[in-house]
């Protein structure tokens, strides 16, 4: 009688281990351990029943050789007798991110309702594969099946402030793809420098892309400049390299293109769509400026066009993102050809002139066949009629825009800007922007909020972590505050909340280290100091 209860705590123990070594991030919807494992070594056999399905093959072997060292060899049947891992279709469609994982001793079975369910399924097995020695991997038997709670999981990376290669942005994208995230939104113009070649204005970044020094440590306390011409961009091979790469991780990548604030560089480049004609610098400190495009002049608004029918032959993505936040009206206040196209538009204000000015651009968008998204400052003045809202100020533009009928991504300061330190005590951490966004808060984020009705709630498509570059010089700085938070939040949009535990979660991240180390990313490390 009393060897039942040790025995029930041992036979606990093995499984709470076991379970913890699946280490799935995010939690699956539903899985069911079973005995056994199936062994993974070079040469271990991965077979698939279609060209869709050996895409996400390919796919699986690059990964497993990135994360486990291990080399599978792709087959279109498996050799007799032998153990081998199988991609295919068939889990009903109803949710095109479904998937199914069947481990046993001797199979690997992954099912996707769709490409996107198959990629969703190889993240899972990816991390399910615990290196055991160099060349072997062992995956626990198991049974999952899974789908994620939210269509919207993204993150944001701001290449202005701070440039990053093509490769590091690849970098960036693999973790997005080992979370699951499935939106890129890449932040690639703003005041400090223009990222994307546009060959009707070479000018954007041969000027735009370069700015002649950088402010030295937090713009609060200093006025000291670097002198170091500081800057670079994408030609338009790399970013169809980079969306090419994304697409093939299940991940959209959605570009951003500032409007009509946030435009220093373009107007460095062009100073004729701003409302004085110049001259004007690329900037070389951080925050708001008062140049901006001027909406008086048509030819403003032809320039844009002109550069959003490059950007969206670049961008398969549904939404193009024309940024709408911080938009300093003093020049529009002085210009009489801003003032005229109030009048003669019935503008009551300058909010309205820039409501006049974002729907405009929605219109040349939707024409196109594509939706505009833009920063909740677009709420300002009147949305135009099929805008989508990035809640960014908190929740409130988010609750209005959703009451409105309009699609919604949250991502409020708190807790989605991860340029916010990760320590109550700075002087612990890298220069930051400010704020405290620690892990845990990260992780108790829930995006519908409860001021809407349950069919409001609809409108939210999901939310997004924000890293923003401004202190973030170099990429290692970028992983740094990047990782593990977009772990959690890929947990927060992905797991119902029923399967949520902070502490369950702690523990299958401290086993994501080791994957994390094997692929060298630059990691907070405060969840392992509790
Ligand atoms: C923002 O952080 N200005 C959107
Ligand atoms: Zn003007």
């Amino acid at each position: 009688m009393r060897r039942t209860p040790l025995l029930l705590l041992f036979i606990g123990l093995v499984f709470v281990t076991t379970a913890n070594a699946q280490g799935i991030i995010p939690n699956p919807k539903k899985q069911e351990l079973r005995p056994g494992v199936f062994q993974l070594m070079n040469g271990t056999v991965l077979t698939y029943a279609t060209a869709d399905c050996k895409e996400a093959a390919v796919l699986l072997r690059q990964q497993i050789q990135m994360y486990q060292g291990i080399s599978l060899v792709l087959q279109e049947k498996p050799s007799p007798n032998t153990p081998f891992i199988r991609l295919e279709q068939g889990v009903s469609k109803k949710h095109a991110e479904r998937y199914r994982i069947n481990i046993t001793p001797d199979q690997v079975l992954i099912q996707g309702a769709s490409k996107a369910g198959l990629i969703n399924g190889i993240s899972s097995f990816v991390q399910m594969a615990n290196l055991k020695s160099e060349g072997l991997a062992e995956a626990h038997s198991v049974r999952i099946d899974d789908e994620p709670a939210f269509a919207w999981r993204g993150m944001h990376l701001d290449v202005c402030r701070h440039f990053f290669s093509k490769d590091e942005v690849k970098r960036y994208i693999d973790y997005l793809a080992l979370y699951k995230m499935n939106v890129f939104h890449w932040h690639l113009t703003d005041d400090q420098g223009w990222r994307i070649e546009i060959k009707k204005y070479p000018l954007l970044t041969g000027v735009g892309g370069y700015r002649k020094e950088t402010i030295v440590g937090r713009q609060s306390d200093t006025a000291r400049f670097d002198g170091i011409r500081y800057g670079g961009f994408y030609t338009q091979d790399e970013v169809r390299e980079v969306v090419a790469y994304a697409a093939s991780r299940n991940i959209t990548v959605v570009p951003e293109i500032e409007m009509p604030g946030h435009a220093l560089a373009a107007l460095a480049a062009y100073p004729a769509f701003s409302c004085n004609g110049g001259p004007i610098e690329v900037g070389t400190k951080w925050g708001v400026f008062d140049d901006v495009y001027c909406p008086g002049k048509d030819s403003t608004f032809l320039f844009l066009q002109d550069i959003l029918d490059e950007v969206c032959s670049l961008f398969p993505s549904t939404y193009i993102h024309i940024g709408g936040d911080e938009c300093v009206k003093n020049r529009w206040k002085q210009c009489a050809r801003c003032q005229a196209r109030m009048k003669a538009q019935g503008l009551k204000n300058e909010e309205e002139l820039q409501s006049y000015f974002v729907q405009r651009i929605e219109r040349y968008l939707n024409g196109k066949g594509r939706q505009m998204i833009g920063w909740d400052e677009i709420l300002e003045g009147g949305l135009a009629p099929n805008a989508a809202v990035m809640s960014w100020r908190g929740t409130s533009g988010g609750i209005a825009a959703a009451k409105l009928k309009h699609k919604v991504i949250m991502t409020p300061g708190k807790p989605c800007y991860f340029d916010h330190y990760q320590d109550r005590d700075r002087l612990k951490e890298p220069l930051a922007i400010g704020g405290f966004n620690p892990l845990d808060s990260v992780y108790s984020y829930h995006p519908l909020p409860k001021e809407l009705s349950t069919k409001e709630q609809r409108y939210i498509l999901g939310a997004q972590g924000n890293v923003w570059t401004e202190y973030m010089p170099d990429f290692k700085e970028v992983e740094y505050m990047s990782l593990p938070r977009m772990a959690a939040l890929s947990e927060v949009l992905w797991t119902p909340d029923k399967k949520k535990n902070y502490g369950d979660f702690l523990v299958r991240l401290r086993y994501h280290t080791v994957l994390l180390d094997r692929i060298g990313a630059m990691y907070a490390k405060h969840f392992l100091q509790k």
